[in-house]
């Protein structure tokens, strides 16, 4: 397993390649199990998250191929990104995601909509809880029922059925916790090959959602209203296969501005899109971090007198969940008492515990953290117990007086790219070392 080693102190100046979105891919890679024909992806980020994608594609009859760009980069020439990947479905007879690969990826659910439109039958274990909560699948589920299918749970897995296809309704979707992404996903990819109309109200507005159905789109579906709460979805008979570009990662982003305003630095981030990050830099802003934009690129800087602020997270527009630890980390060192409120995943503050042994005086109390700034945080040895915790981590660890080590890094490795290479290059002192 292996750790990072983290030196404190330095400034991060230079430019960083965004890479293309891990919650985008993951869905549209799921999409293409519905296309007739050769899809062909770009800018899909290589994390071991979309290996498990492109594993359990594979087990369900599908041809992948990732060209080599031959180290050069599709969008820039200073950074190497990655080939265009293909995706041929071969064997239309496979229906399972097993327990093995559910279990380390959770977006596998994002199988069941296309499954049960283009095949009439799946079978996906069900995923357990996780780090950041419990993770329930009952919308995906009561979406489908909707639509016509019918479920029964059989030895751990949801097993979905549809005699003939399935039909168009009209349909809330929300949760107590408001519109589920994933879950809004699945239902539209499933409503595509629907026969007759859809109408999804409380639908999720995420880019990433958009990016979907803009895909779907090109694949002949027939969509309107995505990125609001109501969308129309109009069902064919057939989709065929297109070429698409994912959008660009606005949470590994939103984690190099932090980046950027953590170690008092200056970062160009390139190839990235500051409207999907509207509500991340009103908050950045009013806790006195600089931000830019021109073109694709944006300019952080900051000059690490930090306010305490106020946050909730929301579903988008609103502050992602999936930066509430990374900024958290950044207001560890502001100058007063800040809160942050979790209203998607209420449980998700794994990472209090281990900024507080870096130093951090925070407090929980249900799924609100009080946090008081201090003037440093300390190195320590620290363990990545998610994703997004995992990069507070390393935030806390590019300040961190000392050396930091963070262990199990493969949770980093599921979401962001290269992302030791990426702060090397602006400056840090970070290193991968195999235990
Ligand atoms: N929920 C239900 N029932 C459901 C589905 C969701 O009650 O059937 C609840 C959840 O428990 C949560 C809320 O609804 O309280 C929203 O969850 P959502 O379904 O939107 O989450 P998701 O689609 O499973 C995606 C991202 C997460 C991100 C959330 C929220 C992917 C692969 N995952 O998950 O990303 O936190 O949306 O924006 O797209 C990450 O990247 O680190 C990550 C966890």
């Amino acid at each position: 397993m292996d750790s990072f080693l983290i030196r404190g102190g330095n400034r991060l100046k230079g430019a960083i390649e965004i890479s293309g979105s891990k919650n985008s891919a993951l869905p549209i890679l799921a999409a293409a199990l519905m296309a007739e024909g050769k899809t062909t992806l770009h800018s899909v980020p290589r994390l071991s998250d979309i290996d498990s994608m492109c594993k359990l594609l594979i087990e369900l009859g599908v041809k992948v191929h990732r060209h080599d760009t031959g180290g050069k980069s599709e969008v820039a020439e200073h950074c190497a990104l990655n080939g265009p990947l293909d995706i041929e479905v071969q064997d239309e007879t496979k229906n399972e995601a097993r327990y093995e690969i559910v279990r380390t990826m959770r977006a596998s659910i994002c199988v069941l909509g296309p499954l049960l439109a283009k095949r009439g039958k799946c079978v996906v274990s069900i995923p357990g809880g996780c780090a950041i909560g419990d993770r329930p699948v009952d919308l995906h589920v009561r979406g489908l029922q909707k639509l016509g299918a019918q479920f029964r749970t059989e030895k751990g897995n949801i097993v979905g059925e549809v005699h003939g296809r399935l039909k168009g309704t009209r349909m809330y979707l929300g949760g107590a916790q408001g519109p589920t992404v994933l879950g809004t996903i699945n239902v539209m990819c499933a409503a595509a090959l629907a026969e007759g109309e859809t109408v999804l109200v409380g639908a999720a507005c995420e880019p990433e959602v958009v990016d979907c159905a803009t895909m779907l789109i090109k694949m002949g579906a027939k969509i309107q209203g995505h990125g609001t709460p109501e969308m129309r979805i109009e069902g064919v008979e057939k989709l065929h296969a297109c070429e698409h570009r994912i959008i660009p990662d606005r949470i590994e982003c939103g984690t190099f501005m932090i980046a950027a305003a953590i170690t008092n630095g200056e970062l160009e981030l390139k190839h990235c899109n500051l409207d999907h990050l509207i509500a991340v830099t009103d908050r950045l802003e009013e806790v006195g971090v600089n931000v830019t934009r021109e073109n694709g690129t944006i300019f952080v800087s900051s000059s690490r007198r930090l306010n305490a602020i106020e946050m909730t997270t929301q579903p988008y527009p609103g502050f992602p969940t999936d930066l509430q630890a990374q900024l958290m980390a950044l207001l560890c060192l502001s100058d007063g008492m800040s809160v942050i409120t979790e209203r998607i995943f209420p449980d998700r503050f794994l990472h209090v515990g281990e900024l507080n042994r870096m130093g951090g005086r925070i407090r929980k109390e249900g799924a609100t953290a009080v946090i008081q700034g201090v003037k440093d945080l300390q190195s320590a040895t620290v363990m990545a117990s998610d994703l997004r915790a995992s990069a507070a981590l390393v935030l806390a660890g590019l300040v961190g007086q000392g050396q930091t080590r963070i262990d199990r890094v493969y949770h980093i490795d599921r979401g962001y790219e290269k992302i030791e290479q990426k702060l090397m290059a602006v400056g840090a002192d970070i290193q991968r070392v195999s235990n």
